[in-house]
């Protein structure tokens, strides 16, 4: 007997079929070679200036773009590109800093990545293969014990290497370092390839930069070996702020700048993944260039939004079971406005009321007096509002304009404009 999960798979299955497809399309591309290969679109630029700043030895680098961009699947397809062009670096999963990264979660967060993908690499040799499971006996011990925060502003002397060493508690920053030196040391006199290490989500709504800069700073000796490149993905003004702190600023390559993808691009990529996942190359388009042109428009680039909203919509279909046809702009609008009120509405009032006024007035700052009237709010309270909203950008986007923060509306709020659901 199955499950009403099992069954429930089955029948989405099941529609999924009758529309032409083996999976949603629209579901979030995952980073799989094949599949990144075969549906990433335009960039070519980019990639170019990506390969040339590894032929040129640049050892630390940034990758700007606002968000949903583009830039974590940007920085995939480059990495398996090189390896298929000359395989000559050795790529870690991405790091990511998060708001309670501190020193040292950072370093073994770092060793821990470099461990990994080495581990999988044949041709090192014995000796290094086993001062690496050395190196890692420890690093597992340590990040153990890093969540009892008994490893944080210790001072101690590096790592020699030999057993009797291995459990001592006394396992500093400098000693993570030492033993990153040594890897890269390592495995460039075994297999001449240097480590690269991306440094993922450099964003001010997912990390403090002001900390972030720092961690990214205490790495600065490992990129002068040469044996490391280190990547930092993230939102526009990345590098001139990475750079302003001394301990980096010498050695910063330049960036390489993702604009969002244009309509056509988009489109292409829509095109390319309906077929990718249909299961004979006979399909039936969900929705129609209108309503990908809609989509493109309230999401000012940011595709990870579009395509995301197309995946819940077309998810919709399913669930509801709609008749199997292409859906245009009245059928599909409020679909997605269905979706994205649900978001809005688990709002408090007070935050809904200031989207509503930035979604009619455009962009504003919590100092415009204008805003604070209708609000009814002082500059400090709206502030505060609008700096917990813009944490998800769909929601609310923050720029800087000279030297003030001015708000608009993300993609979320910007479906719902013309619903009078903003207004209720
Ligand atoms: N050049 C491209 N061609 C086709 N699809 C793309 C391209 N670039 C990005 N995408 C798709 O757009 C979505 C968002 O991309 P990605 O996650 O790389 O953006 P991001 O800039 O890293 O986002 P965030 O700001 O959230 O970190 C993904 O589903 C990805 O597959
Ligand atoms: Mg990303």
């Amino acid at each position: 007997m199955k499950s009403t999960n099992g069954h429930h798979t089955a029948k989405v299955e099941d529609i999924l079929n009758q529309w032409g497809f083996d999976s949603n399309p629209y579901m979030t591309m995952n980073y799989y070679r094949d599949i990144l290969f075969e549906l990433f679109v335009n960039r070519e630029v980019s990639l170019e200036e990506f390969y040339m700043s590894m032929k040129l030895n640049t050892s630390v680098f940034c990758i700007e773009g606002d968000n949903g961009v583009g830039k974590s699947s940007f920085f995939r397809r480059c990495a398996f590109g090189q390896e298929q062009v000359d395989g000559s670096n050795i790529i870690t999963n991405k790091i990511t800093i998060t708001k309670d990264t501190v020193e040292s979660s950072f370093l073994l967060m770092v060793l821990s990545a470099v461990i990994n993908v080495l581990k999988s690499v044949s041709n090192l040799s014995p000796e290094s293969k086993e001062e690496l499971s050395e190196i890692e006996n420890i690093v597992t011990i340590q990040r153990e014990q890093s969540t009892e925060g008994s490893l944080y502003g210790m001072i101690s002397h590096t790592r020699k290497t030999g057993k009797s060493e291995q459990h001592s508690p006394k396992y500093t920053n400098l000693n993570m370092l030492s033993e990153l030196a040594d890897i890269g040391d390592m495995c460039k006199a075994d297999i001449d390839r240097k480590i690269i290490l991306p440094i993922d989500d450099l964003e001010s709504e997912k990390c403090d930069l002001d900390q972030a800069i720092y961690l990214v700073g205490l790495l600065r000796d490992l990129i002068f070996t040469n044996n490391y490149v280190v990547i930092c993905i993230g939102e526009p003004g990345i590098r001139e702020k990475l750079s302003s702190s001394g301990r980096t600023r010498s050695i910063f390559g330049e960036s390489i700048i993702l604009n969002g993808l244009s309509f056509d691009d988009f489109k292409r990529a829509l095109e390319k993944r309906l077929k990718y996942f249909s299961n004979n190359g006979t399909y039936i388009s969900p929705f129609d260039d209108d309503v990908y042109k809609k989509v493109y428009e309230y999401s000012y680039g940011d595709i990870r939004w579009a395509f995301n909203s197309l995946n819940r919509m077309f998810e919709l279909l399913i669930r509801k079971n709609y008749i199997v046809r292409t859906y245009g702009i009245s059928h599909a609008l409020p679909i997605l406005q269905e979706i994205e009120y649900k978001a809005f509405t688990s709002l408090e009032s007070n935050e809904q009321k200031l989207l509503s006024v930035l979604s009619k007035h455009g962009s504003l700052s919590p100092s415009d007096k204008e805003l604070q009237d209708v609000m009814g709010l002082g500059r400090e309270a709206i502030q505060k509002l609008a700096q917990k909203l813009s944490e998800d950008s769909s929601l609310l986007r923050k720029k800087k304009v000279s030297r003030k923060f001015m708000y608009e509306v993300g993609p979320i709020i910007k479906s719902l404009e013309n619903s009078s659901l903003l207004n209720q």
